[in-house]
C-alpha cells in the first residue's frame, strides 16, 4: 500500500493509504473514536467506528499521546476539517507506545516550553513556523540564483571582529584567540571580487547583552555581496528580494498562515518600491513626536517601530550617521558625515531585518578606518589587499531570518523562528 504524506492526502481521495506519524490527540464517545494523527506535514482526523471494528477499537484506547504509529484507512473529502479530508481507519501498529507526554493540549508557560523545545517543536503552530522558514530560506536562494548570484559559503571561526568587538564571542584556537563569526561579509567582499555576485547563508553569532524579543545570540543570516553595485542597486535587490519572500510565503503557505492567526492582509498589502526615509528626516519627524533623541544618537526599537507603523511595507532609513555604523560603510561623497548604507525595517514593529551598505573601496580611507575603530589593522591586511588589487565599488547587505520569519509569521518573539534558539540565558536543550 502506498506511503502518503499528510499535505498529499488530498491528492489521493478514494483510495485506502497507509499513514506514518505520532498520535496527537485523541477523543471518543462510547460508539466512535476520534485520532489526530500528526506526521510534521500535518495534522488529519481518523475515525474508528466501534461496531465495525471492536477489536480495533479497543485497541486503540493505547494510544497515548505522541505515541508514534503506522497506520492504513481509506480517504474521505470532508471540507469541514483543515486538511479537507478525512481517514476513516482500518488499521495500525504502534512503533513506540509514548510515555505520558509533558506538553498537553492546556495551556504551558514560556519557560516551561522552553525547556521543553525539543518537544515543543511538535506542536502545530510551532512546526507550521519551521516549515515556513524553510520556504523562507527557499525562496532566498532561488531569488539570488536567478539573479546570477553564486553561493560562496563563509567561515564560522574568524581571527576578528566585522560587527565591532562588543559582542564577539571569543573562542580558543589551539593556542591562538578566535572568534565566532559575527558576519560573512568581509568574506563576501573577497568572493565578489573573485566571482561578481556571490551570497553565503548561515548561522552568526553576537554576545549580546540583549534580552528582547529580536535578540538571539545565535542567528541565520542570509549575506549578498555585489561587485559593481552601488547604494541604489543595493536598496532594490533588497527590496525586490523581500518582496518575493512575502509573495512565496503567501503562495505557498496559506493553510499554515491561517493556523497561525497571521492577519494576512497586512501581508498583501506589501508592494514595490519601498518607501526611503533619510536618517536626519527620521529623526525630524521623531523629535516632533516628542521622541528625545538627538542626531548622531542610534534609534532603539521604539523610534524604530514608531517610524515602521507609519508605512504598510518594510521601510528603508538610509544615511546613517557615519560614527554610529561599522568601519567599512562607504561615506556619501555629498555629505561624508553620513554613510551610503540604510536599515530595513519591517512593518508591525518588528524592527530591523535587514542592515547593508556600500562598502569603502578606497585603500587609505580604509585603513584610516580601521585605525579609527581601534582595530587590529595586521589582521585586515587581507582585507585591504582586495583594495590594492583592482578595486571597484561594491555593496552589500545582511538579512537576519529569525526576524524575517517572525514578521511574516505575526510572532511575538524570535525564539520561535528557529528550531533550537540561543537566547541571553538559555542554550539547553
Ligand atoms: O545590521 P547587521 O549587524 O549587519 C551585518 O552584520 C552586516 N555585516 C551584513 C552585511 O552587510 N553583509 O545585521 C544584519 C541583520 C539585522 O538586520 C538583523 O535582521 C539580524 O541581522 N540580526 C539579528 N537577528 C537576531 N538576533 C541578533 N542578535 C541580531 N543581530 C542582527
Amino acid at each position: 500500500m502506498e506511503w502518503v504524506l499528510v499535505k498529499n492526502l488530498k491528492d489521493h481521495v478514494g483510495s485506502e493509504v497507509e499513514l506514518r506519524g505520532w498520535v496527537y490527540n485523541q477523543r471518543a464517545s462510547g460508539k466512535i473514536r476520534f485520532i489526530i494523527l500528526r506526521d510534521g506535514t500535518g495534522t488529519v482526523q481518523c475515525v474508528l467506528v466501534k461496531a465495525e471494528n471492536p477489536g480495533l477499537f479497543e485497541k486503540a484506547a493505547d494510544l497515548t499521546q505522541e505515541s508514534s504509529v503506522i497506520l492504513t484507512g481509506s480517504i474521505r473529502e470532508e471540507p469541514r476539517s483543515p486538511s479537507g479530508v478525512e481517514i476513516t481507519l482500518n488499521s495500525f501498529i504502534i512503533i513506540g507506545r509514548a510515555d505520558p507526554y509533558p506538553i498537553t493540549l492546556k495551556e504551558h508557560g514560556v519557560d516551561f516550553l522552553s525547556e521543553n523545545r525539543h518537544l515543543w517543536i511538535r506542536t502545530p503552530r510551532q512546526s507550521a513556523i519551521l516549515r515556513i522558514r524553510s520556504t523562507a530560506e527557499q525562496a532566498c536562494r532561488e531569488f539570488l540564483h536567478g539573479r546570477d548570484f553564486v553561493l560562496a559559503d563563509s567561515p564560522i571561526i574568524t581571527p576578528a571582529a566585522c560587527e565591532g568587538t562588543s559582542t564577539l564571542f571569543e573562542i580558543s584556537y589551539h593556542e591562538e584567540k578566535a572568534y565566532l563569526s559575527q558576519s560573512g561579509q568581509l568574506y563576501n567582499e573577497a568572493t565578489a571580487m573573485a566571482l561578481n555576485r556571490i551570497f553565503c547563508f548561515g548561522p552568526t553569532f553576537r554576545a549580546e547583552k540583549s534580552k528582547t524579543r529580536r535578540h538571539l545570540m545565535e542567528f541565520w543570516m542570509l549575506e549578498a555581496e555585489a561587485a559593481f553595485f552601488e547604494f541604489e542597486d543595493n536598496l532594490k535587490l533588497q527590496e525586490e528580494l523581500v518582496f518575493h519572500l512575502v509573495r512565496t510565503v503567501l503562495d505557498r503557505h496559506s493553510q499554515d498562515l491561517r493556523l497561525l492567526n497571521r492577519d494576512i492582509e497586512k501581508l498583501e498589502a506589501v508592494s514595490l518600491p519601498f518607501p526611503r526615509v533619510s536618517y536626519t528626516d527620521a529623526l525630524k519627524l521623531l523629535i516632533s513626536e516628542g521622541h528625545q533623541i538627538q542626531w548622531g544618537e542610534d534609534f532603539g526599537a521604539p523610534q524604530e517601530t514608531a517610524i515602521s507603523e507609519k508605512y504598510q511595507s518594510p521601510v528603508f532609513i538610509t544615511h546613517f550617521p557615519a560614527g554610529i555604523k561599522a568601519f567599512y560603510m562607504e561615506p556619501d561623497p555629498a555629505n561624508p558625515e553620513v554613510i551610503l548604507g540604510a536599515d530595513m525595517l519591517a512593518p508591525e514593529g518588528y524592527g530591523e531585518i535587514i542592515g547593508g551598505s556600500q562598502r569603502i573601496s578606497d585603500p587609505d580611507l580604509l585603513r584610516k578606518k580601521i585605525a579609527e575603530h581601534n582595530l587590529p589593522v595586521d589582521t585586515f591586511s587581507w582585507y585591504l589587499d582586495l583594495r590594492r588589487y583592482g578595486t571597484v565599488p561594491h555593496s552589500g547587505f545582511g538579512l537576519g531570518i529569525e526576524r524575517t520569519v517572525a514578521w511574516l509569521c505575526g510572532i511575538e518573539h524570535v525564539r520561535e523562528a528557529i528550531p533550537f534558539p540561543r537566547t541571553l540565558y538559555r542554550m539547553y536543550p
